[in-house]
């Protein structure tokens, strides 16, 4: 009782709230999400996620040597496909010489002990921006999880260590773990996006792969019939519960900072690690805020990815994870 007890002890010098402190950030935390295109010497920023680049082949390498300096571990690959290379089937995702396929073989011969992750999901490829095949006005998912599983494949041969499906199918992890082990990639894992929430804060990544939803007839002008509603949180534990059943490695709740809850929920629930996707939007909000001087960058920074491994990710993929490894170095 007051005045013996006294919780400002403990918070009195750096050295004693280091010390009690619950959560640590570590280098060892971060999957940094990188941006692919064609071309030779190409590094644009991305419009709407300030000092964040595309990058062609040859500059790609240099870039995951300094992530790898950095003790950055792990990448996750996208890639923006050319216009006239999209169709509906997303049929230049299997192509076995495609940028995502390149991409791959480039980066791990640049870095051989980085771990490659990339996403599956048709929407860089798809002329409708959808993550999957539209018919009828709607996402078909069976005809799309078979795409997808033969998508994973087509990484696997490349050489990524983990296929990162994000598209939101029913029973797509099952569909690609078969393909994956009747063809003998025993050994690659499967990150899934099993609690990924129809949100507005994928903007800028829309804008990076300039893979939106397309506004014509037939085509649906959103995701929402298959990534989850933000109202929901019960059904975020189904999703996951079920990838895990059909093979899933690592898991995953997609955004972050909106969705704490969620993250604990499944800390609390699910043994497998939890991956949390710390999206596009998260990262040009507070870009947008430090440039007008309302927020102080580094502080919010960390205080946003201490939060997210607080509610209980087991790892961060995290636009800031570059900036985080310097400041976690210095
Ligand atoms: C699409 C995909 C998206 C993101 C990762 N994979 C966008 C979407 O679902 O429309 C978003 C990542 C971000 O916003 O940083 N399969």
């Amino acid at each position: 009782m007051f005045p013996y007890t006294r919780h400002r002890r403990l918070r009195n010098s750096q050295a004693i709230r280091s010390l009690v402190s619950e959560t640590q950030l570590s280098v060892n935390d971060f999957i940094v999400p990188l941006f692919i295109v064609e071309g030779e010497n190409v590094k644009e920023e991305i419009a709407s996620m300030p000092n964040y680049f595309r990058y062609s082949l040859d500059l790609i390498e240099t870039e995951v040597q300094e992530l790898w300096s950095l003790g950055l571990k792990s990448v996750l690959l996208f890639v923006k496909a050319e216009e006239d290379r999209k169709d509906n089937q997303g049929a230049e995702a299997l192509n076995p010489d495609g940028l995502m396929q390149r991409a791959i073989k480039t980066i791990k011969k640049a870095v051989p002990g980085i771990l490659v992750m990339t996403d599956v999901a048709l929407d860089p490829f798809s002329s409708f921006g959808h993550d999957g095949i539209v018919e009828n006005g709607e996402i078909i998912n069976d005809e799309t999880a078979d795409v997808l599983a033969e998508m994973a494949l087509s990484h696997a041969q490349a050489g990524a260590d983990f296929v990162a499906p994000s598209d939101m199918m029913d029973g797509r992890i099952l569909q690609i773990r078969t393909k994956l082990e009747q063809e003998g990639y025993t050994n690659t894992g499967i990150m899934s996006y099993s609690a990924k929430y129809a949100s507005a804060f994928y903007g800028p990544f829309r804008d990076a792969l300039d893979s939106a939803p397309v506004d014509a007839k037939d085509v649906p002008k959103d995701k929402k019939t298959y990534q989850m509603n933000p109202a929901n949180r019960k059904e975020a534990l189904s999703e996951t519960l079920a990838d895990i059943e059909e093979g899933a490695d690592i898991v995953m709740v997609k955004p972050g900072l909106c969705y704490l809850d969620i993250i604990r929920d499944l800390a609390n629930e699910v043994d497998l690690p939890i991956a949390v996707y710390q999206v596009s939007g998260e990262y040009a909000m507070l870009k947008a805020a430090a440039e007008k001087g309302w927020l102080d960058h580094d502080s919010v920074m960390l205080e946003q990815l201490t939060a997210i491994k607080r509610a209980g990710a087991s790892l961060i993929a995290s636009y800031f994870a570059k900036d985080v490894a310097k400041l976690l170095k210095a």
